[in-house]
């Protein structure tokens, strides 16, 4: 099999096209000519592509084929409009004309050497426990792994896009922790929630008396994340005027506190992360464009829960037992519920998925819980029958549930007025009405069914075969029962 890894030449532009050929020949390396149109086809065909080589004029859409393949290194070559693509971090060079063989040999090893750099990706499986955190099995999750692992190690800054509870604040700390600055501080500020005149003192700090109530000297969070990474949550949110003053820290990469003359220097990791279209915003003059390309370096898109079904299992699993191990309390799931969850629509998105987790927990402590403990909007699938391998308590609810239907069934041949006798009868008046004093329903449920299954038991001379036919139930369960309550003979 040849294993040599080709080139793709993307030029629309036939002379110079023409031109780069006969170097590449004259080079030795295998290489494919395909114009802008033809280079997604490109690379879908080829399986070893070393790297492409983009010419001349570059459409929008091969700058965002460029960020969304970072698994490729790219190689540009007469690029008249550079801004919008060389900072990406996946961008390795520039050839310039005239070509020259030195530079060329000299770009195509540093495509090697990227290569080289790659995680591997052992069946998407991540080479690292410390993205145990992100639980996801499912093609999109297997990718954002890959991204994290691929930037985790640059110096890039990192725009992690999303909608809500999607997950943005765990790929950003996942970063982190993969980064050379893993053991500098991770130190996230929300845009959205600080309101914008105390935005800028949160960030850069102040000196004592710069404002009225600037009592004392005050580090902001870009001193406090020396070393380390400022995860800029909710960037959408930034005032325009922060935003100037954001850029020119990225650009100086030194800053000064309020009031301050010194000027400090930042050492520090930028992640921006956002659920808005900052394209829109820019097109309607809410976000600043610059910015936007200073932070877009490496974006990293996490997916809607709803595009990831087959992550909800696990997801199911790792959150309860977060829950464990915080509350010690945990709840579980039957697969008929599982099902139902993975139909839901998930507009909230994980979060969405835990604050469920965390009512059913409340209502359903270390219980089963089927479709029809679900919230009525989380009930997308017919509620089963009774299965007899649920848990006892599982058990013990559906048979409480056929003793009550049973009363229902039986009032329907019972003589109303004939109010002299039948237990079922006094039950059925009592179920309605709830005492002044109230109840503990618990001890009157299971008064009334050791009383039902002790008069069952003694009516069939405690043959509990027959006795569980007569309440309606299989004779493991009534054995169960009986077992549960020390019932016997
Ligand atoms: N892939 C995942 N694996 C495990 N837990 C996850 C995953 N994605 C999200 N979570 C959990 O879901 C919750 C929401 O995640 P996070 O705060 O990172 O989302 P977000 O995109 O920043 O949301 P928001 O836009 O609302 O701030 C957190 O409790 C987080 O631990
Ligand atoms: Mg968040």
């Amino acid at each position: 099999m040849n294993t040599q890894k080709i080139i793709i030449v993307v030029d629309n532009d036939e002379a110079r096209r023409n031109q780069l050929e006969t170097v590449l020949s004259f080079v030795g390396e295998g290489f494919q000519t395909c114009s802008e149109d033809e280079l997604f086809e490109c690379f879908k065909q080829q399986e070893s592509i070393l790297t492409a080589i983009l010419c001349g004029q570059l459409s929008e859409n091969v700058i965002n084929f460029v960020k969304k393949n970072p698994t490729y290194p790219f190689i540009l070559h007469d690029v008249a409009d550079k801004h919008s693509i060389s900072n990406s971090v996946n961008v390795i060079g520039d050839l310039t004309a005239p070509l020259n063989y030195a530079q060329l040999t000299e770009l195509i090893h540093h495509c090697h050497h990227y290569h080289n750099k790659l995680p591997t990706h052992r069946n998407g499986k991540s080479s690292t426990s410390l993205l145990r955190s992100l639980v996801g099995i499912s093609e999109p999750m297997q990718q954002v792994r890959f991204l994290i692992e691929q930037v985790a190690t640059t110096a890039a800054s990192v725009l992690i896009l999303g909608e809500s509870g999607t997950g943005k604040e765990v790929v950003a700390r996942n970063i982190h922790d993969l980064s050379e600055r893993s053991k500098g501080p991770f130190v996230p500020v929300n845009c959205g929630a600080i309101p914008g005149e105390l935005l800028e003192s949160e960030l850069f700090g102040h000196e004592k008396g710069s404002f009225t109530g600037a009592i004392s000297t005050r580090k902001g969070r870009f001193e406090l994340a020396e070393g380390g990474t400022l995860f800029l949550d909710e960037i959408g949110d930034m005032p325009q005027p922060m935003q100037v003053k954001l850029l020119r820290v990225l650009q100086e990469r030194t800053f000064e506190r309020i009031g301050g003359a010194k000027s400090i220097k930042a050492d520090v990791r930028i992640i921006a992360a956002t659920h808005q279209h900052l394209e829109h915003m820019i097109k309607d003059g809410g976000f600043r464009e610059d910015l936007y390309y200073r932070l877009n370096v490496f974006p990293i898109e996490t997916p809607p829960l709803r595009d990831r079904k087959e992550d909800i299992p696990l997801l199911l699993k790792e959150l309860t037992n977060r829950f464990e191990i915080e509350q010690g309390q945990t709840v579980r799931f039957t697969d008929k519920a599982v099902e139902s969850l993975q139909e839901h629509q998930w507009a909230g998105n994980v979060r969405e998925l835990s604050n469920l987790i965390e009512r059913m927990i409340i209502m359903y402590s270390d219980q089963v819980v089927n479709v029809s403990q679900l919230p009525r909007k989380y009930q997308h699938v017919e509620v089963e029958e009774y299965e007899p391998e649920y848990p006892e308590e599982i058990q013990e609810r559906d048979a409480i549930n056929e003793l009550f239907a049973g009363f229902d069934y039986d009032d329907d041949e019972v003589d109303e007025d004939d109010s002299s006798n039948t237990f079922e009868n006094e039950a059925n008046n009592q179920l309605g009405v709830l005492p002044e004093e109230g109840i503990n329903l618990k001890d009157y449920l299971a008064d009334l069914e050791v009383s039902l299954v002790t008069q069952s038991l003694d009516k069939n001379d405690w043959v509990v075969a027959r006795a569980a036919e007569t309440l309606g139930m299989r004779r493991t369960t009534l054995v169960e029962k009986m077992r549960k309550y020390g019932l016997q003979k």
